[in-house]
């Protein structure tokens, strides 16, 4: 029997990005948020290993495909621990941004990771193997909200009352995630320091107040290889969001509303200003990788 396993996309809603390591990689603080925008992964058995993505042809097209793509490292993962050399069908369902700085590829990693342990009835130690498939996928199994340490991977649950709502708007087109670290390590923006306003705005349950405290070190690096997104993020605020952001490493900004009504009135309004590829409303937290 095929299993099926349904994962949302990430926000950054504060994210602290430290000098660069030994390693390569950037010491991290961030507050992951998961957002009701999901991807979903069936895995089936199958004589010959295989991937095929659906969704928007947009969309499909920018998946790297076999061996480049994580989920595809991420059922080989959990295929080491079986006892036979199982083969494995994939399908990415995507709706997920690629290259979009929601954790695309990583909420895919994380679902093919849970699917394929089920598939195969192994018991695997998710988090272990999510932390060497890529810096989010460790937070996409639990998802909901968390405060991550490290590259991302050390996560302490966060706080939430209630939901918060917001507009995505999907840019053209994707950035490549070292390029932006790279800009950013160029630039050298003035730190957006410790994340307090927004857990006490989260443990509020304050829209206005995380909308204002909304922060993200990337942002300045994104805007500067994708200098469209300077018109998106002043249209939002011109709409009356509460507030805006750069998801991540971008270029999908992310704006903060104050309930869903106001994200329907403000997802049309936005699209209409005709400053993104295409928009969409969604709320949080929502739990992570789930079957
Ligand atoms: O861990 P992941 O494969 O998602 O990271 C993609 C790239 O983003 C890394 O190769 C690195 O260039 C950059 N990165 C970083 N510091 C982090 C996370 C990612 O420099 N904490």
């Amino acid at each position: 029997m095929p299993v099926a396993v349904r994962v949302p996309a990430k926000v950054n809603l504060h994210l602290a990005v430290g000098p660069r390591r030994e390693d390569g990689y950037h010491e991290l603080e961030t507050v992951f948020c998961a957002v009701s925008l999901y991807d979903e992964v069936t895995v089936a058995p199958a004589q010959r290993s295989s991937l095929e993505v659906v969704g928007p042809p947009d969309l499909v097209r920018q998946v790297p495909s076999g061996e480049d793509n994580l989920a595809f490292r991420a059922a080989r993962l959990v295929a080491a621990q079986t006892e036979t050399e199982a083969g494995v069908r994939i399908t990415l369902h995507k709706s997920i941004p690629v290259a979009g700085g929601m954790g695309g590829g990583s909420a895919d990693a994380a679902a093919t990771l849970v699917a394929c342990a089920r598939l195969w009835g192994v018991p695997v130690d998710l988090p272990a193997l999510a932390a060497q498939l890529g810096s989010d996928v460790p937070f996409l199994l639990d998802g909901r909200a968390a405060l991550a340490h490290g590259r991302g991977e050390r996560l302490t649950p966060v706080l939430v009352r209630g939901a918060f709502h917001l507009v995505l708007a999907f840019a053209h087109g994707g950035l490549a995630t070292p390029d932006v670290y790279r800009t950013f390590d160029a630039l050298r923006p003035a730190p957006v320091g410790p994340p307090d306003a927004v857990l006490a705005a989260l443990a509020a349950g304050d829209p206005a107040a995380l909308g204002a405290s909304l922060a993200n070190d990337l942002q300045p690096a994104a805007l500067a290889l994708r200098p469209a997104l300077r018109a998106t993020l002043a249209a939002g605020e011109e709409l009356g969001a509460l507030g805006g952001i750069v998801c991540g490493s971008g270029p999908t900004v992310a704006f903060l509303v104050r309930d869903s009504d106001s994200a329907v009135r403000f997802a049309a309004a936005l699209a209409g200003a005709g400053v993104a590829q295409s928009v969409r409303a969604a709320h949080g937290p929502v739990p992570g990788a789930r079957g």
